[in-house]
């Protein structure tokens, strides 16, 4: 199968069954995007897949034959230097999926896709609930929210 990661095109020869995480972390070594739970339920394998943001935890890498990933180390955006500048981490191994899920989520906003808890404007709470699925056992959303509203050009 032929999958576009970061740019490159990769040709495949995998398990039917291998994850779209497993592929990239086993078979491409691109360990930025984490496994935590590998059930869906903590967003530390978030990736961007043709734009948006997935839990590849959740999805056969077969299922997705000719599509574009970005993961992490493919990421070039300004929530980045926001995190550093904010402290947005502590042990770091939520970032790269609490980071993807940003960078997919504004570009969400900027769509004009409709509001989590319908505020008119990316207020604290509605980045809190548009980031709900990425959990963070070290607890620093309180440090990630500014982070995140600033890249928002907030
Ligand atoms: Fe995918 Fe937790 S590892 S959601
Ligand atoms: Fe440690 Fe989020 S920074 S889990």
């Amino acid at each position: 199968m032929d999958l576009v990661v970061n740019g490159v095109e990769h040709s495949l020869d995998l398990d039917p069954r291998t994850t779209l995480l497993d592929t990239l972390r086993e078979h491409l070594g691109l360990t930025g995007s984490k496994k935590g739970c590998d059930h869906g339920q903590c967003g530390a394998c978030t990736v961007l897949l043709d734009g948006r943001r997935v839990n590849s935890c959740l999805i056969l890498a077969i299922s997705q034959q000719g599509a574009s990933v970005t993961t992490i180390e493919g990421v070039d955006h300004p929530v980045q230097q926001k995190f550093v500048e904010h402290d947005g981490f502590q042990c770091g191994y939520c970032t790269p999926g609490q980071i993807c899920s940003a960078v997919g989520m504004l570009d969400e906003v900027a769509k004009g896709w409709p509001s989590a808890i319908g505020d008119e404007e990316l207020t604290d709470a509605e980045i809190r609930e548009r980031m709900s699925g990425n959990l963070c056992r070290c607890g620093a959303y309180p440090n990630m929210i500014p982070a995140i509203r600033e890249a928002a050009g907030r």
